[in-house]
């Protein structure tokens, strides 16, 4: 029996892949993009499957073929894509998870966890956890809040065992440069690699972000939880929030050197200030014991050492 992972070449997908191979797991990454020099190192113990998530025939064909027992339904287009082309974003994002819920329905999959974001919510909130109202203004955030409302309704209706984490801002080691978050990536991948780099956001901007390796813990963790203890589907989880003088000061603690600095744009400082700051996860903690382990520290000395370890793929 296999674990698929949608929009498995994409960055949570790569290092999902990684942990799941490391525990034994049979995996099967289904992606419209067909490789990524992040898989390299495990391309004999992975498989890869060429579809598009918005293909109803695709996605049937990929969990009844491998004998999918459990899904980490990663597969989507991000917030900028999704704003420039909005009705691709439905299909795949909505229509995607549509076909993965009733995939998952049909061949009797055991599980399905699903990565929604804090873009859910609405603009100018300070603190959001579960009872938060959603209220998205983009087109990334409304398929995302449809994805959940779907999934909870395949657990009512059908059983489908549909379980989700709101997460914050993914940072780590194969993110990509798109997307007004991303400084929090490059501020430190760049830096680690001797390469300058200009702050695109004001210092005093505060975001919510979660180490990847924490990130696929709570994936992980969260698929095998104790279903008896789930009072929700679907869960928020916190990271930490640092101000973006926080993460350069931390860097500057680790690399004296690193030659980082600030040319703040103001549309994408206005971006970033207009999502949640914190998001609490004190339901998650309560059902199935999750609490974030990298801080600012953990998070920026890993980093930097993940990064440096390993130019060939970062570099
Ligand atoms: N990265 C973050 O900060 C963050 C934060 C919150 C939630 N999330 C969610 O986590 C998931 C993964 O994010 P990521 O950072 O790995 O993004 P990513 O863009 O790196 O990965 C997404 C993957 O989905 C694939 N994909 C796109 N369209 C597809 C289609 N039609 N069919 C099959 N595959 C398709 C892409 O090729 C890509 O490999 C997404 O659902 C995203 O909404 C990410």
């Amino acid at each position: 029996m296999a674990k698929l992972i949608t929009g498995g070449l994409g960055f949570i997908g790569v290092h999902l892949a990684h942990a799941l191979a490391r525990k034994g797991e049979e995996v099967i990454l289904f992606d419209v993009v067909s490789s990524s020099p992040l898989i390299k190192d495990i391309k004999d113990r992975v498989k890869i499957v060429q579809g598009n998530l918005a293909s109803w025939a695709e996605v049937l064909e990929v969990v009844k073929q491998h004998k999918v027992d459990g899904i980490y339904h990663t597969g989507a287009l991000l917030s900028a894509s999704a704003e420039e082309k909005p009705i691709t974003a439905y299909e795949v994002n909505a229509g995607g998870t549509f076909n993965v819920l009733e995939a998952a329905r049909l061949f009797n999959v055991k599980r399905v966890v699903y990565t929604s974001t804090i873009a859910s919510y609405g603009l100018g909130l300070h603190t959001v956890d579960e009872d938060t109202i959603q209220m998205p203004i983009s087109m990334y955030g409304v398929t995302k809040v449809f994805s959940e409302r779907l999934g909870e309704y395949y657990q009512r209706k059908f059983g489908v065992d549909f379980r989700a984490v709101r997460l914050p801002s993914i940072i780590g080691p194969g993110r990509g440069a798109g997307g007004a978050s991303a400084y929090s990536t490059l501020m430190i991948s760049g830096p680690a690699l001797k390469r300058p780099y200009s702050v695109f956001v004001e210092e005093d901007v505060i975001m919510p972000i979660l180490y990847i390796k924490d990130c696929v813990e709570c994936l992980i963790r969260l698929y095998e939880a104790d279903n008896a203890r789930l009072k929700r589907r679907v869960y928020c989880i916190a990271g930490f929030s640092p101000t973006v003088k926080e993460i350069y000061d931390e860097v500057k603690r680790i690399l004296p050197n690193a030659d980082i600095k600030f040319k703040p744009d103001r549309e994408m400082t206005e971006i970033v200030r207009s999502w949640p700051k914190y998001l609490k996860e004190t339901k998650a903690f309560e059902d199935w014991g999750w609490k974030t382990k990298f801080l600012l520290k953990e998070t920026v000395e890993d980093f930097i050492k993940e990064v440096q370890a390993h130019p060939e793929i970062y570099g």
